[in-house]
C-alpha cells in the first residue's frame, strides 16, 4: 500500500543502491520491480530503443510498458497491502522523453502528462539521485564526457529536468547527493524508506 521510485540519470548509482536495499529492507518483504522490462511489453521498448524507433514511437513504448507495469504488478501489490519499490517510473519519463521530444512537439511534459492522466499511479515518495554527469559517465563506462559527447548533451538535459519536476514537488522527492560513498547514500535512502513505509502505511489504518 506504499509506493516508492527510484530515479536518476544513467550512471547514478541506482542498480547497486538497489542491490543493498533489497538485503536491508528484507524484513519489509518489499516487491521490488522496475521500468522498463517488468512484462513482456519490456521488451519491446528495449527493441525501440535498439532499433533507434523516432522519439514518439519510444515515448508510447515506455507509456504502454508502464501500463502494463501497473496491471500485472504494482495494483495487484499495492491491493495486497505490500510495499512496493521501483527502479525507475513516470518521472523517467517525464525526464527523458521531455528531452528527446524537444522540438518534435510543442509541449513534450503537458504532453507526456496527458498522456498519463487520469489512468496512472502517482508514487507516495520518490528517491531522486543526483550526480554529475561527467562523473555518471565515467562510473558507467570508464570514458569521460569527450568519449560521449552525444550521451552526456542529452543526460545533461534529463539531468535538468528532474530537478526541475522535483523541485515542483519538493514533499514527495527525496533528492540524494549521489557522489557521497556508496554506503552513506544507503544508509540515507534505507532509513528513509523505513520511515515512509512506517507513517504511510498507517494512513490507511
Ligand atoms: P534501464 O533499464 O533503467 O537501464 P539499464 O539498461 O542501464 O538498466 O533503462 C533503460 C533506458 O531507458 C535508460 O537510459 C533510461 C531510459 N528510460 C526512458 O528514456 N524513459 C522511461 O520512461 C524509462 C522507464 C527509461
Amino acid at each position: 500500500m506504499v509506493l516508492i521510485t527510484l530515479d536518476g540519470i544513467d550512471g547514478s548509482g541506482k542498480s547497486s543502491l538497489l542491490s543493498a536495499l533489497e538485503k536491508s529492507l528484507s524484513d519489509l518483504s518489499p516487491v521490488f520491480t522496475r521500468e522498463p522490462g517488468a512484462t513482456w511489453v519490456g521488451e519491446q521498448v528495449r527493441r525501440a530503443i535498439a532499433e533507434r524507433a523516432d522519439p514518439v514511437t519510444e515515448a508510447l513504448l515506455f507509456a504502454a510498458d508502464h501500463a502494463a507495469h501497473l496491471e500485472a504488478v504494482v495494483r495487484p501489490a499495492l491491493a495486497a497491502g505490500r510495499l512496493v519499490i521501483s527502479d525507475r517510473y513516470t518521472d523517467s519519463r517525464y525526464a527523458y522523453q521531455s528531452a528527446t521530444l524537444e522540438g518534435i512537439i510543442p509541449d513534450p511534459l503537458g504532453w507526456l502528462k496527458a498522456v498519463h492522466d487520469g489512468w496512472t499511479v502517482p508514487p507516495d515518495r520518490t528517491v531522486l539521485l543526483v550526480l554529475p554527469v561527467a562523473e555518471a559517465l565515467r562510473r558507467k563506462s570508464g570514458k569521460g564526457v569527450s568519449e560521449h559527447f552525444e550521451e552526456a548533451t542529452l543526460l545533461e538535459r534529463v539531468q535538468e529536468n528532474y530537478l526541475r519536476i522535483s523541485a515542483e514537488e519538493p514533499m514527495r522527492f527525496l533528492v540524494i547527493d549521489a557522489g557521497q560513498p556508496e554506503e552513506k547514500v544507503h544508509a540515507l535512502v534505507s532509513s528513509a524508506i523505513r520511515e515512509w513505509h512506517g507513517s504511510l502505511r498507517s494512513r490507511h489504518r
